[in-house]
């Protein structure tokens, strides 16, 4: 007899693909999106330029490029189905469950096969990409009892989503903050929601069904969810001084408790893409003024890394992402659903790498039950 596999939990270290579309060396903060570091990405590029990059492995020329924004500013827009969907789902339902639902329909009113269609495939790459902020922005203004506002075929991609939730055109700083966001969550690597995309499209389903699946697994706490917890954590600090944000940390540790936006499976410093949020949450301050959570959050920062630095816990991503969202005037609950526009891009790049050379993903399992056993009749049973 053969000796059982080891099981290992959450398959942490298992690799599931071989990839060129991420790289991340924890121990230094190193993230690459296709080979080019994120610090330059998200100085020099623009959100569709890294979607492009993403999705099709290469930078684009300024034709690709031009050409890429125009065929997804032209399928920004819904259909008025899918907004009477939208208007029939309960208003204080989760803005995730909202954007799952409408991804998962786009998948009966764009019908092709994917698989031996690559045209289909191109097309349903950009109308998710264009599409999915559409659907975060209306549903955001149906559940407030508001007309959904029609996009902009003048502004980009982070523009224009800013543009759908107020209705006024947002300032450059702002445009150029929420691009840096999007750019910055757009991929990285094999996480739950990318591992979820890869294992659906193995099935050779879909594209909706790919991204609708991936949805629905980044609205968990343990993923997506966390930044939304950031800034209920910073206001649970009653006193602000650095003492008492020291004693804080202090009491919160000493129970084992986790502080929200510290800590990182992969990264054993801090997070380079804290660095690059906390770094446009300091332009928005300067601008615009600061937020009581900012300067908690700051003081913060500098007693974790006392207390837990030696363990390897510094800021995640989370830690700002929600101070800089709040700034911009973004409801709490959209923090995840924004996670989603911007990761649309990374599941993609995966669903299209998988479809290369696919092959189904079917692990095993370690059988723990009982075996072969007599089967007792429903008048025998207690
Ligand atoms: C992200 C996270 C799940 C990574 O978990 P992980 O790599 O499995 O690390 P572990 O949970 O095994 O923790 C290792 C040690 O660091 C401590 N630690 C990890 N994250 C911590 C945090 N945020 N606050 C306080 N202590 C933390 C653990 O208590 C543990 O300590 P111990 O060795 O004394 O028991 C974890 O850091 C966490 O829950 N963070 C808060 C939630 C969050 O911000 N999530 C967003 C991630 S982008």
């Amino acid at each position: 007899m053969t000796d059982a596999p080891e099981y290992i939990p959450g398959l942490a270290g298992v690799p599931a693909a071989r990839s060129s579309i991420c790289l991340i060396d924890g121990s230094v903060g190193k993230l690459q999106y296709r080979g080019y570091p994120i610090e330059v990405l998200a100085e020099r590029c623009s959100y569709e330029e890294v979607a492009y990059l993403l999705v099709f492995g290469r930078l684009p020329t300024t034709t690709q490029l031009d050409e890429f924004r125009n065929q997804m500013i032209a399928e920004r827009g819904l259909k008025f189905r899918i907004i009477d969907l939208l208007k029939t789902l309960p208003e204080s339902g989760e803005p995730m469950d909202a954007l799952t639902a409408a991804v998962a329909a786009m998948g009966m009113f764009y019908k092709g096969d994917h698989i031996s269609d690559p045209e289909f495939l191109r097309l349903s790459v950009i109308r998710l990409l264009a599409k999915v902020p559409t659907i975060v922005a209306a549903w955001d203004r149906i559940r407030k009892g508001d007309d959904p506002i029609k996009p902009s075929t003048e502004l980009g991609h982070a523009a224009n989503f800013l543009y759908m939730l107020e209705g006024k055109v947002p300032t450059s700083l702002a445009v150029k903050v929420f691009d840096v966001a999007l750019i910055l969550h757009a991929e990285h690597s094999m996480n739950a929601s990318t591992f979820t995309a890869r294992v659906t499209g193995s099935t050779l389903t879909d594209p909706y069904a790919v991204v609708a699946s991936a949805i629905g697994s980044l609205a968990g706490p343990l993923h997506g969810g966390a930044n939304e917890q950031v800034l209920s954590t910073l206001d649970g600090i009653s006193d602000r001084s650095a003492n008492g944000i020291r004693r804080w940390a202090e009491d919160r540790l000493a129970r084992k408790e986790k502080v929200m936006g510290f800590g990182h499976r992969v990264y054993k410093v801090k997070d380079p893409r804290a660095t690059i949020l906390q770094g446009l949450a300091t332009q928005l301050f300067a601008k615009f003024g600061s937020t009581p959570e900012y300067d908690v959050a700051v003081e913060l920062e500098t007693q974790m890394a006392d207390l837990v630095g030696g363990k390897g816990i510094y800021p995640n991503v989370d830690f700002y992402s929600g101070i800089v969202y709040q700034k911009l005037g973004i409801p709490t609950d959209l923090f995840t659903p924004i996670f989603a526009i911007s990761r649309v891009a990374g599941w993609l790049a995966h669903l299209l790498e998988q479809l290369e050379g696919n092959r189904i993903f079917r692990p095993t399992q370690i059988w723990v039950g009982e075996a072969d056993r007599a089967f007792v009749s429903m008048d025998e049973r207690s």
